[in-house]
């Protein structure tokens, strides 16, 4: 079969290279790709957002599955453009997608199906969500609607900063996605990120991992993309999958389907574990990234026929199998990141059999400058380790980290702390 990836970052490297394993496989196609994919498919340029340029490009090439990694073009509307001719698509409808796309189309599906969440309130101008703010006290979290690339969210400690964040919702921080503001209950609990396969019926638990999201060790600092990830986390045992799966993933299913906008593609729940048990953050409607670059390399089964049988609605014969490891991804950035980074430094990777067992280098942001490799973005490399326990696994990637020549880039050093400290304990 041939197949078509859409994307660039380290999370569609790691589906490339999970792909690329499939004896299915025909010829790998990217869109745009990066110079990492490149050893694994044929990136090619095609202008994503012409939906009439991606079906001719898919008939050219017999492509028999489109898996879209970020989910930009989902909410857009490409898997529908894509199924409306007879192109299989691996991920969700503009419709469905509105579950990352719009935090108020998923809070009043929570409503409806009564999914445990944050209580909220939702406002389209600044006095009523302020006199609400101060009905409810901080801490208390504001939210742009919409897509905000990971930005538009304040944890506010005190009411200042609630009002703070509110004023830049509406002053047009995030464009069209403030016009709208969510204000959340604050929960306390550690979080954990939870990913399903779904057909539109069925959703298959894949498995658990842990994001860090601020720029600065210790959790400090702006929020990023994400720093850095393991899997699986052990914070999520299989009883709480069990009840996630039971109050949040089944319930969203069904209500999806019932709304006529069945779910297809990676549903990943960004959950707080609290003392009342899992609630819902938010979802989103693609694999994470760094996520998936932890998820990967710890994947037993066939990435394609998992992904062909959601798209054709078969999931529910399957199962999931993974390796008895784990895996963590720390990231490396370009200088100045995530307020504006630096591009265009030399990075000099070593060579692949120099590399500690069990390594992968994902290229994020990066691109070729004559025959260098240079820095292209924020975040630029995903050095990621397998090994027994996270903790083994982190020492590796580290070790892989410190044989890469970039004197430019920095990444968070204490990557997997809280899973190191459990593993400790036991
Ligand atoms: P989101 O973009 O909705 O995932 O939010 C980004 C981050 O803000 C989350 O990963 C949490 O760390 C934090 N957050 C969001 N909502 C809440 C909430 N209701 N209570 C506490 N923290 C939250
Ligand atoms: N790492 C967070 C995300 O992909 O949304």
């Amino acid at each position: 079969m041939n197949v078509l990836l859409i994307g660039s970052g380290g999370r569609e490297h790691a589906l490339a290279a999970k792909l690329a394993a499939s004896p299915l496989l025909k010829t790998l196609f990217c869109a745009p790709g990066n110079p990492g994919i490149a050893d694994v498919a044929q990136c090619v340029v095609l202008d994503v957002t012409d939906h009439g340029k991606v079906v001719d490009f898919c008939r050219v090439n017999g492509i028999g599955l489109v898996v879209v990694g970020p989910e930009a073009p989902l909410v857009d509307g490409l898997a529908d453009s894509l199924k409306a001719v007879g192109i299989p698509v691996f991920g969700p409808s503009a419709a469905a997608a509105q579950l990352e796309g719009s935090k108020a189309f998923t809070k009043a599906l929570c409503d409806r199906m009564d999914i445990p969440t944050a209580a909220y309130g939702r406002f389209n101008n600044a006095p009523k969500a302020k006199n609400h703010v101060r009905q409810q006290g901080a801490p208390i979290v504001i939210k742009a609607d919409g897509l905000a690339a990971g930005k538009g969210v304040t944890v506010a400690m005190t009411l200042e900063e609630a009002f703070a964040a509110i004023e830049d919702c509406f002053e047009g921080a995030f464009g069209d996605a403030g016009a709208e503001v969510v204000v959340e209950e604050f929960l306390e609990g550690e979080e954990a990120s939870f990913f399903c396969i779904c057909d539109g019926e069925t959703a298959l638990p894949l498995t658990t991992a842990q994001d860090h999201k601020r720029v600065g060790e210790g959790d400090t600092g702006p929020n990023t993309g994400g720093m850095g990830a393991y899997s699986p986390a052990s914070i999520m045992s299989d009883a709480l999958i069990e009840q996630t799966m039971e109050s949040i993933i089944r319930p969203t299913m069904r209500g999806m389907a019932e709304q006529g906008m069945p779910f297809t593609g990676i549903l990943y729940a960004g959950l707080m574990l609290t003392g009342s048990g899992p609630k819902l953050i938010e979802y989103n409607v693609r694999f994470g990234d760094p996520e998936c670059q932890v998820i990967m390399p710890r994947l037993k089964d066939d990435l394609l026929v998992l992904m062909k049988a959601a798209a054709d609605g078969v999931l529910s014969s399957m199962g999931v199998h993974w390796r008895d490891e784990a895996a963590a991804t720390v990231v490396m950035c370009a200088p100045g990141y995530p307020a504006s980074a630096k591009k265009g430094s030399v990075i000099s990777l070593p060579r692949a059999i120099d590399l500690p067992e069990g390594v992968t280098i994902y290229h994020a942001g990066t691109a070729k400058k004559g025959d260098d490799l240079v820095a292209n973005g924020g975040r630029v490399l995903n050095v990621t380790a397998t090994g027994k326990t996270v903790t083994a696994a982190l020492e590796t990637a580290y070790q892989a980290v410190d044989l890469i020549e970039w004197p430019e880039g920095f990444c968070r050093r204490d990557i997997g702390w809280r899973e190191i400290a459990r593993e400790k304990e036991e």
